[in-house]
């Protein structure tokens, strides 16, 4: 019995912990967004994603000695492809959200084994909004779009719409 309490605990707590990085990833990666598109426009921003998206999750991830990332079935980055779990859970998103769930319910927590090692795992649904869409929308501007393709060849990640699951933030903690 208070084992079964003890672990509720710690599912908890592992939870809590998981938002907390996927905050701090979130609002940094939307700090740099909105600043340089605000003050040189979309291209130089797809420049400043291409480089500091990635520079940006590593030093979350070491700062909270957590692993977050984001992922999505239909990726830019091909290094934010999901994993078979990752898949899993984005097609039980896109599948609840199709049923009426509201997006901001759209998160997933459970302690798996990875190789051998007990890991938990938590994802949480990342919306598509309005001011996503210069860059992941379905008519790209064409200067853009170019750099896009240059950047990325095997870019999947646009026409999305308002209101989409763009994909989702993904944490592991090894325990
Ligand atoms: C200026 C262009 C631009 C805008 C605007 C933009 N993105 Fe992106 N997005 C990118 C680039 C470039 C990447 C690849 C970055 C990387 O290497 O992780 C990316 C990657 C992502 C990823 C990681 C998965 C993948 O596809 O590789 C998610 C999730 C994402 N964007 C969501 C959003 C959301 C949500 C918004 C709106 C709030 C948004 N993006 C606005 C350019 C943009």
């Amino acid at each position: 019995m208070s084992q079964t309490v003890n672990a509720d605990d710690d599912l908890q707590s592992l939870t809590q912990q998981s938002k907390v990085a996927i905050k701090q990833l979130g609002s940094a990666l939307k700090h740099t967004l909105t600043s340089t598109m605000k003050a040189k426009g979309p291209s130089a921003a797809l420049e400043v994603c291409n480089i500091e998206a990635p520079i940006i999750t590593t030093s979350v991830s070491t700062d909270q000695d957590i692993d977050v990332r984001r992922t999505s079935l239909k990726p830019r980055n091909s290094s934010n492809a999901p994993d078979s779990w990752e898949r899993q859970i984005l097609a039980s998103f896109e599948q609840q959200k199709n049923e009426g769930v509201d997006m901001s319910m759209l998160e997933h927590g459970a302690i798996t084994v990875i190789d051998g090692e007990k890991i938990f795992r938590f994802m949480k649904a990342i919306p598509t909004q309005a001011g996503c869409l210069a860059c992941h929308g379905g008519t790209v501007k064409p200067d853009l779009k170019e750099k896009i393709s240059a950047l990325y060849p095997n870019d999947t990640a646009t026409g999305f719409k308002e209101g989409d699951i763009r994909g989702a933030f993904t944490v592991k903690i090894k325990l």
